[in-house]
């Protein structure tokens, strides 16, 4: 996600920025920017691209030895990647730099409109960056402006902001999203995340929500609401660099696993108006949603399998027949398309060539097309008819994981939508859905992680084994799919994901004496017959595990070695905390077996060749 940097001193401030701005990389940005107080004006500088493109411009860019400032590394949320786009976002009185998202930005932009304010970029942030400026241009008090405004602001939001008559004074606030303040030797520093600070010194506040940090060069003040002063709690940073990126966590991949709740939240939070899906894509317009009358879907590795999650909603909510193609066999089938369908492309990275090559295929056919899509800007989120971002944030781990759960939880929006426009579920029913995969799906997925420790304590079962099986039925054989390729490619042990009902009819010969078969028992009225086969690979001699649903767990005998129960959310959302138990279990195994989970042999974040 987006990366902060503020800092007022007695040093230079330039040099200082683009060091913070460079330690955030690793979170990932596609612009960056920075706003300097110089010469009793704000300059502001940013450029779409590498921090070396910043560094070039700023090289042009007279610097009188500005010491007080503002940068930003954007990862892009609303609008595409670029200069316009990028942070800060400034005013001639204050410059601005912001990280999460801005639910009402739309209402509160037409409302500033009215007032006569314009905006030259597509952002959330110069929302912001202008409901601040109007606010002080009325009061004349930071303070005030910057209140008045939080209180008006529906999301998130960590804000860095620099005043033009206050000089060698920043100002932070924040909400959901974090934002640290430290005191250094020389001077006061704000950044997003630890290892931004660490050059400055190892202690911090972890900025509580909806407090003012005032910063200024010797000391940093901090006010409530009413404007009282209040005290903040010191934190002492203990890690290297190398750690703090990946927020104390031994791997990007456990880390992005633990950023799974927010990360649903934030994609599905704005999407959600009345209690129930709505998206702002003309693509995905009632009269055009309800003309199609077949969905394909295309994609490759992980997000394939959101894809046949996406099958097994659409179809059970709203019956429209969905079928769903790895994009490399897609390409060169010439399948049978009809102008009355929807093709729809799901990538995490947006460069996979496959994806891109069949997204252009079915373009060629004269078929609408759909894109869900991590990265802003990216070729297939740019070449698609219309596009649903998933804001997972970037995904380092060269493993999907929270991708993953965030696909799924888009293409559930979808499936509601279209069965609310189709009459096969009620506005009652689809409420419910959207409620619990709002609120309880994060807390499912939280009670699993913190129940890590218990899905551990199965993985030394795993770490010998050569081969390995995953059942289920219907939405959990999708489930088993993804968690095969999940296992596979961190422990290199060789998995196989297969339908419960079709191991008799050849691969049962595999099951010997001691191979471990995973189980997932999460749809009710497939139970039973999940049952019996995990009772026939048992009497081969298989050690099950199986991963069932509370409810399930307490009125079925599950005949399992080991049983692992995830919280029940319903079985049509069973898919996060089933997915996220095994997620966690996959990277157990993978430390087990001394393989570097972030970046497997032989793998690459995004495949863009063939
Ligand atoms: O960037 P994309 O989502 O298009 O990538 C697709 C696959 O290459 C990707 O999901 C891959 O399977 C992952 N390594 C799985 O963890």
């Amino acid at each position: 996600m987006c990366g902060i940097i503020g800092y007022t001193g007695s040093t230079p401030v330039t040099p200082i920025l683009l060091e913070g701005l460079k330690t955030l990389e690793y979170r990932g940005y596609d612009s960056a920017g920075i706003a300097r107080l110089q010469g009793g004006a704000i300059q502001t500088i940013k450029k779409k691209g590498r921090l070396s493109c910043l560094a070039e411009a700023l090289e042009k860019e007279p610097d009188a030895g500005a010491t007080c400032g503002i940068g930003h590394t954007r990862w892009a949320t609303h609008g595409e990647p670029s200069d316009r786009n990028s942070h800060p976002h400034a005013t001639e009185a204050l410059a601005l730099v912001h990280n999460g998202i801005i639910e009402n930005y739309a209402e509160l932009a037409a409302a500033l409109s009215a007032e006569g304010y314009t905006f030259s970029s597509e952002t959330d942030t110069e929302v912001a960056a202008k409901l601040i400026d109007r606010l002080y241009a009325r009061c004349r008090d930071p303070l005030d402006a910057i209140l008045g405004a939080v209180a008006r602001i529906r999301g998130s939001f960590a804000f860095g902001i620099l005043f033009r008559d206050r000089p060698d004074v920043i100002y932070a606030v924040r909400r959901d999203s974090p934002l640290l303040v430290a005191t250094g030797r020389d001077g006061s520093v704000i950044a997003s995340d630890v290892p931004a600070i660490l050059s400055h010194g190892r202690q911090y506040v972890r900025l509580d929500e909806g407090v003012v940090a005032v910063l200024h060069k010797d000391r940093v003040d901090f006010f409530d609401g009413e404007k009282r002063p209040i005290p903040q709690r010191l934190e002492t940073a203990e890690w290297s660099v190398e750690q703090a990126q990946k927020g104390g966590f031994p791997h990007f991949m456990i880390k992005e696993i633990y950023e799974e709740p927010d990360a649903l939240r934030r994609t599905v939070a704005p999407r959600i108006q009345n209690g129930l899906p709505f998206f702002d894509d003309p693509i995905l317009d009632t009269d055009r949603l309800g003309r199609f009358k077949s969905i394909h879907v295309v994609a490759c590795g992980t997000a394939m399998h959101a894809g046949l999650v996406g099958k097994a909603l659409v179809e059970k909510l709203a019956r429209v027949p969905v079928n769903v193609e790895i994009a490399s066999e897609f390409r060169y089938r010439d399948p049978v398309l009809d102008k009355d369908d929807l093709v729809i492309l799901i990538s995490q990275s947006g460069e996979t060539a496959d994806t891109l090559a069949a997204l252009r295929h079915a373009k060629a056919k004269g078929v609408h097309t759909l894109a869900i899509v991590n990265v802003i800007g990216s070729s297939v989120a740019r070449e698609a008819d219309g596009v649903l971002y998933t804001w997972a944030g970037p995904e380092i781990a060269v493993a999907s994981t929270k991708a993953y759960i965030v696909q799924c939880a888009v293409l559930c929006l979808l499936a509601i939508r279209l069965a609310l426009i189709k009459g096969t579920v009620t506005k009652e029913s689809a409420h419910a859905l959207c409620e619990v995969l709002l609120h309880e799906v994060p807390q499912a997925i939280r009670r699993v992680l913190d129940d890590r420790e218990i899905i551990e304590r199965v993985a030394p079962r795993l770490l010998h084994a050569e081969h390995l099986f995953f059942i289920g039925r219907g939405m959990d054989y999708s489930i088993a799919m993804e968690a095969s390729l999940k296992l596979k490619e961190i422990s290199y042990i060789h998995c196989e994901a297969y339908a419960a009902g079709e191991l008799k009819h050849g691969t049962i010969s595999l099951v010997t004496d001691g191979i471990p078969v995973i189980a997932l028992v999460t749809q009710k009225g497939l139970c039973e017959k999940t049952v019996s086969g995990i009772r026939e690979v048992g009497a081969r001699g298989a050690t099950v595990i199986a991963v069932c649903s509370e409810s399930l767990a307490s009125t079925h005998e599950i005949p399992a070695a080991h049983l692992l129960t995830i919280p029940d959310v319903g079985e049509e959302l069973s898919v996060f905390p089933a997915t996220t138990a095994l997620q966690l279990l996959s990277y157990a195994v993978s430390v087990g077996r001394n393989v570097d989970a972030d970046k497997p042999r032989n793998l690459a974040k995004s495949v863009t060749v063939e």
